[in-house]
C-alpha cells in the first residue's frame, strides 16, 4: 500500500470530517496535504497547487514562516500551559492584548481570548445578553444577524449565521435570533441600482427593529464583506445607513472580523475599510494567520467598562483561553504582518493590481460580475450576462470550475456559483499571475465543456 492509500484508508475507517459528505468521501478519498511554503501547498503524490485561498482564508502571512514555528517552540519548552481563570496571566497574552489594542479602532482596547471564531461569537452572544442585563434592560435579548452571513459552527455562531443547509441540522436558530435580508445586489438587486439596493437592505434592519419594538433588541451582527456567503461587497450606500441605524435605536453594532481581519481587504480590520464604530469585534483566522487555534471579541471601552465595573464575576470562559503558545504566535504574527508593511503593500499595490486582475477575466463568456477588495475576491458565473440568470443546476458550474481549477494546480472556492478567492497576504506578482491564469484555464476549460 502506497503512504497516500495507507492514510485514506485511515481516514476513512476512522475520521468523521467537518463539512464534507463522508459518503462520498469513502468512495473518493482525502487529498493529502504534507507540504507548504509561501503561497504554494502539495500533496502527497508530490503535486503542486497555489493557494488562493490561504487555507481557509486565514494563512495571512503565507506558510513556512519559521520565526512563527520557532516562538510556538520557545513557549512549549519555557512555559507550555497557563489559564487565565482566577485573576491570572501570562506574559504573551498580555503583550497579545497590548499589541491587538494598538491596531484594532481607538475606542477598542480589551480582548477576550477564545480558540477559533465560532467560539468568539459564542461569547458574543453571552456577552451581549450580560450587557444589556447590566444596564437593566434585560428584556433586550434579540441580536438580529442576516441570511447567508456566517458566524461559525457552534450552537450560537450558527444560529447567528443564515445559512439554511447549518440550520436544518440540529434544529436552529435558538431562539431570539432574527435573520434579515443580505447585501448581495448580484443575486437579489433585481432592477434597482446597486445604490439603491444597499440602502433597501439596510432599511430592512431598520424595518425590524421597528417590527420587533426597539426595546427587544440588543446588538446587529455582521461581517463586513460576507466571506462564506460568496465574498458579498455590500453597495456603498450601506454601511453609513447601518451606522446611522445602530446609533439611533441604541443597539450593539458586533462586527465579525474573523475574514475581513488582519489585513484582508488592506486595512487593519474591516471596519477601517468602512469606517465603522463596532461595540464588538469577533476575531480569529489571520490573528495567528492559521498557525495555531486562537480567536478573540474586542470589546469597546464603554462596553467593557459596564462588564468590568458592574459585572461581577464573568462566568464564561474556555481551558484554552489565551493559551500562551497560541498568543505568542499570534504575537509573532502581528509583528511580521506590520513590520514587513504586508498590510499597506495590500492596501496600495496587490489590493489594487488583484482588482485589475480580476477585471482581466470579465469579459469571459461565464462571467457576469467580478469584484475584489484587498485581496479578497469574487467572480460570478452566470448563463447570461446581460440579466444575471444563473444556470438551472445552481452549483454544478462553479463545482466544475473548481475541480477545473484544481486540475490546473489551483486551489479557489466555489459558493454556489461564485468563486472566491482569498491568497495568502504576501502574495507577489508573479503569484497572482498565476492564479488568474489557471483561473482563466479553468474558466475555459468548463465554458467547452458545457457548450
Ligand atoms: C466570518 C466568520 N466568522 C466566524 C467563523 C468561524 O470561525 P472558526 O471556524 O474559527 O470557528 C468563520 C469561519 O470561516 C467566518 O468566516
Amino acid at each position: 500500500m502506497t503512504k497516500t492509500a495507507h492514510w485514506q484508508d485511515l481516514g476513512r475507517k476512522h475520521l468523521f470530517q467537518p463539512f464534507t459528505d463522508n459518503a462520498a468521501l469513502q468512495r473518493d478519498g482525502a487529498r493529502v496535504i504534507t507540504g507548504a511554503e509561501g503561497c504554494h501547498i502539495w500533496d502527497s503524490e508530490g503535486n503542486r497547487f497555489i493557494d488562493a485561498f490561504a487555507g481557509l482564508w486565514c494563512v495571512n502571512v503565507g506558510y513556512g514562516r519559521h520565526e512563527l514555528a520557532d516562538v510556538a517552540a520557545r513557549q512549549m519548552n519555557e512555559m507550555p500551559y497557563y489559564n487565565l481563570f482566577f485573576k491570572t496571566l501570562t506574559p504573551p497574552v498580555a503583550e497579545l492584548a497590548g499589541a491587538i489594542a494598538e491596531i484594532t479602532p481607538a475606542h477598542m482596547n480589551r480582548v477576550f481570548f477564545t480558540n477559533s471564531g465560532s467560539e468568539a461569537n459564542d461569547s458574543v452572544y453571552r456577552m451581549v445578553r450580560h450587557y444589556w442585563q447590566l444596564r437593566e434592560q434585560p428584556e433586550r435579548k434579540v441580536i438580529i444577524s442576516r441570511h447567508n452571513g456566517y458566524h461559525g459552527s457552534t450552537v450560537a455562531g450558527a444560529s447567528l449565521g443564515g445559512m439554511s443547509p447549518m440550520h436544518r441540522q440540529g434544529g436552529l436558530p435558538i431562539p431570539d435570533i432574527e435573520h434579515i435580508q443580505q447585501p448581495y445586489w448580484f443575486d437579489e438587486g433585481g432592477d434597482l441600482s446597486p445604490e439603491e439596493f444597499g440602502l433597501q437592505a439596510a432599511r430592512a434592519l431598520e424595518e425590524r427593529i421597528l417590527a420587533l419594538g426597539p426595546d427587544r433588541v440588543a446588538a446587529f451582527i455582521a461581517e463586513p464583506i460576507q466571506g462564506a456567503g460568496g465574498v458579498i461587497i455590500p453597495p456603498d450606500s450601506y454601511w453609513p445607513e447601518i451606522q446611522r441605524i445602530v446609533e439611533q435605536y441604541d443597539i450593539l453594532l458586533v462586527v465579525d472580523e474573523v475574514i475581513c481581519g488582519f489585513g484582508r481587504t488592506g486595512e487593519w480590520f474591516g471596519s477601517d475599510y468602512y469606517g465603522l464604530k463596532p461595540d464588538l469585534m469577533s476575531i480569529a483566522k489571520g490573528l495567528s494567520s492559521g498557525y495555531a487555534p486562537i480567536g478573540g471579541v474586542v470589546m469597546a471601552d464603554e462596553f467593557a467598562a459596564v462588564l468590568a465595573e458592574h459585572g461581577g464575576d464573568f462566568n464564561h470562559g474556555f481551558t484554552y483561553s489565551g493559551h500562551p503558545v497560541s498568543a505568542a504566535v499570534a504575537l509573532e504574527n502581528i509583528r511580521i504582518l506590520r513590520d514587513e508593511g504586508i498590510v499597506t503593500r495590500v492596501r496600495e499595490n496587490t489590493g489594487p493590481r488583484f482588482r485589475d486582475c480580476l477585471r482581466s477575466l470579465a469579459d469571459h463568456p461565464l462571467v457576469g460580475e467580478v469584484r475584489s477588495a484587498g485581496l479578497l475576491g469574487a467572480v460570478e458565473l452566470v448563463y447570461n450576462r446581460d440579466t444575471r440568470e444563473r444556470f438551472p443546476n445552481v452549483g454544478q458550474t462553479g463545482t466544475l470550475c473548481r475541480d477545473l481549477a484544481l486540475e490546473e494546480g489551483l486551489v479557489l472556492r466555489a459558493t454556489g456559483d461564485t468563486l472566491l478567492f482569498s491568497p495568502p497576504l504576501i502574495l507577489d506578482d508573479q503569484q497572482m499571475d498565476e492564479i488568474i491564469k489557471k483561473t482563466k484555464s479553468a474558466l475555459d476549460r468548463a465554458w467547452s465543456q458545457l457548450q
